[in-house]
């Protein structure tokens, strides 16, 4: 089918992503298929009103004891057409909430009421997403305060932006233009102000434009100044040998914690572990730790974890360096590559289904 078809439909916002076609057809189609039963249904009330109208004062009606047929038909037709509208939404799920793991890494924080963003060379902008056309663009979110949601109506994308967690976001922008971009949870007064513009352009566009944002450091850059001035660094010391577990290629593997459990080191545990350090003690160690909560921001706490994920293990051909002889085995066991993807990656074909994790 061609995908400019559904274009022409007034009304509907542009087609900007890799998802827009189908959940404009899906949409498109339970539309269709409401309207198909309705019609249906109120041709047959109609028809039966006056086909089985009462005709004499003392007509008795005769008596039906069912069809067999009929009913299955009644109960098999719409079991099937349900389950279809499933599968497919649940493709339609599955597609949009696996991240592929080579995108564009863009971090956004949501505040009342503004939407702050920052790419993976630390270039900031705010009610603004500026992204290259035709690249995987994942969106890591979290809030400062209320819940949010980050919409972009062009590219079919809604996204809840919660205090306390991060919330993923893909897509591949299909489309050379400037879209709306909406918050789309009632987040107090000024809710209804929380837009912006997210602007698709060419990858050469994109890159121009990287290096005219006057270039503050990088989220790992400016994480590993807090990780110093913060004091993280008297404790958390190469080797293993302070008072707090080393930090040096942890990202992404497994930690066995005081309580026997083992845990996953990913963005929320590291941020649990900022904030409330007590929560997951690592096997081995007291908790001495002091909180941070209160005295770092969301994006600090980002920052930090970016700097923790930029040296943790590497593996792949995503590296920029050699792999090290001092490499630890996780890297080898496919843990996951924790490096900011690179900007200057090739691109995805469009449409491609995105590795799963
Ligand atoms: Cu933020 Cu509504």
């Amino acid at each position: 089918m061609n995908p400019s078809l559904l274009i022409q439909i007034p009304f509907f916002p542009e087609q900007a992503s890799n998802f827009a076609f189908e959940i404009d057809l899906f949409y498109l189609f339970l539309c269709a298929l409401t309207a198909f039963f309705t019609v249906l249904i109120a041709a047959a009330a109609i028809y039966f009103l006056i086909r089985y109208r009462r005709r004499s004062q003392g007509e008795v009606p005769e008596q039906i004891e069912g069809h067999l047929k009929l009913e299955i038909a009644w109960t098999v037709i719409p079991f099937v057409i349900s389950m279809f509208i499933f599968a497919w939404g649940a493709k339609l799920y599955y597609q949009m909430y696996t991240h592929p793991k080579d995108a564009l890494e863009i971090f956004i924080t949501g505040k009342q009421w503004m939407w702050r963003a920052q790419h993976p060379d630390g270039q900031r902008e705010i009610n603004e997403l500026h992204v290259p056309l035709g690249r995987r663009v994942k969106l890591t979110m979290t809030s400062e305060d209320v819940i949010h949601a980050y919409y972009i109506p062009a590219f079919r994308t809604k996204t809840d932006v919660v205090p306390g967690r991060y919330t993923t976001s893909w897509f591949t922008p299909t489309k050379v233009g400037t879209y709306h971009l909406f918050c789309a949870e009632y987040c107090g007064t000024q809710h209804s102000g929380m837009i912006g513009k997210v602007t698709v352009m060419e990858y050469s566009d994109y890159q121009a434009w990287l290096r005219g944002v006057p270039r503050e450091k990088s989220p790992a850059e400016a994480g590993q100044q807090l990780f110093t001035s913060l004091a993280c660094s008297n404790c958390h010391v190469e080797n293993n040998t302070g008072r707090g577990p080393s930090l040096q290629n942890l990202f992404g593997t497994d930690v066995k914690l005081a309580n026997g459990a083992t845990v996953k080191v990913d963005e929320t545990y590291l941020r649990e572990s900022i904030l409330n350090p007590g929560a997951k003690v690592v096997a081995g160690y007291t908790n001495d730790m002091p909180t941070f909560q209160g005295l770092v921001t969301e994006e600090q706490v980002a920052m930090i974890i970016q700097y923790i994920k930029s040296i943790g293990p590497k593996q792949g051909a995503a590296s920029t360096t050699a792999p090290s002889a001092a490499s630890p085995a996780p890297a080898a066991q496919g843990v996951e590559r924790p490096a900011l993807p690179q900007a200057a990656k090739p691109a995805a074909p469009q449409g491609e289904q995105p590795k799963q994790d």
